[in-house]
């Protein structure tokens, strides 16, 4: 099987987050002590994913370079890819089609971050699947601000609805999505919905049809966080925060998932702990090598 490439899809005007978007992509902003970008990434690491591609928009691109380089601090290789303009998640499959030339991808969303026991495990399984998708299933209060998993009586999938007004259940489709190396393919055939967009549930209903997506629960012990809000997105720093000063471990630190992974050596993490001088960050990753 060929190896499974990832995408992070870290675009998009951020237009809810103004004014602090105006002058900064909003997958550069901090979630407590690390870029945001930090925590999607180290998913896709979780995954064993080491070929990534960043889709960013023209202006952004240069930052997002300047933070995480060509990706060999991490024993990761980057693919820098401008969306001139944000047309839709399913445009992704689009813009990386020759990157991912015709392998299975897992696509990310720049802006989410996961968090729970076993989320390796959850993620390696769905990296197993090398045909039809797999997407992640999560209980919300607010499903009508997602995409929404309508089930038929029998606990089937029937249709996967982005953003109803009346949602038919409550959970919610997470920004993680398995896909095997028909998607930009697919992603060809999706039409612009009424507000102009490629969405990515029409490129899931494709799957659907053929009966070939698997809609995967993450259950309640999971934290699936939003950053979608100025709220959400303190709230997402202090549960990062409390979480962490509390273990005394990291959330999302792509360092540490690398020297997991057996990716880099104790001097290549090193080397990148000396850029952290005595700060915590630093710190912990000298810890690790002790
Ligand atoms: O977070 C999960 C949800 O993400 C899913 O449940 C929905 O089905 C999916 O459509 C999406 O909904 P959002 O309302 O969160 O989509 P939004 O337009 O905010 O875009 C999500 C992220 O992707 C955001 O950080 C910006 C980025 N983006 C978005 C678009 C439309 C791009 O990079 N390019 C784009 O063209």
């Amino acid at each position: 099987m060929t190896a499974r490439k990832g995408i992070i899809l870290a675009g998009g005007s951020g237009t809810r987050l103004y004014p602090i978007t105006m002058g900064v992509s909003k997958q550069l902003l901090p979630v407590y002590d690390k870029p945001m970008i930090y925590y999607p990434l180290s998913v896709l690491m979780l995954a064993g994913i080491r070929e990534i591609a960043i889709i960013t928009t023209p202006d952004d691109q240069d930052q997002f370079r300047r933070l995480l380089k060509d990706g060999a601090q991490w024993g990761l290789e980057f693919t820098f890819i401008v969306q001139p303009a944000p047309e839709g998640l399913a445009q992704a499959y689009l813009l990386a089609e020759d990157f991912l030339d015709g392998a299975p991808s897992a696509m990310v969303l720049g802006d989410n971050l996961f968090f729970g026991h076993g989320l390796p495990d959850l993620l390696q399984a769905a990296g197993r699947q090398d045909t039809g998708g797999t997407v992640f299933g999560y209980r919300v209060a607010d499903p009508e601000r997602y995409g929404v998993v309508d089930f038929a009586e029998d606990g089937t999938v029937r249709r996967i609805i982005e953003k109803p007004t009346n949602p038919p259940s409550s959970y919610a489709v997470t920004g993680l999505y398995f896909l095997d190396g028909t998607a930009s393919e697919r992603a060809r055939m999706v039409q612009k919905s009424d507000r102009g967009e490629l969405e990515i549930v029409s490129l899931l209903e494709s799957y659907l049809k053929d009966g070939t997506l698997s809609v995967q629960q993450m259950g309640r012990g999971y934290a699936w966080l939003d950053t979608g809000t100025h709220s959400s997105l303190l709230d997402a720093g202090n549960f990062v925060r409390t979480l962490s000063e509390r273990q005394g471990q990291q959330i999302g630190s792509p360092d540490e998932v690398a020297y997991v992974q057996g990716w880099i050596d104790d001097a290549k993490l090193l080397d990148r702990a000396k850029l952290f001088g005595k700060n915590a960050y630093g710190s912990y990753l000298r810890w690790l090598v002790d």
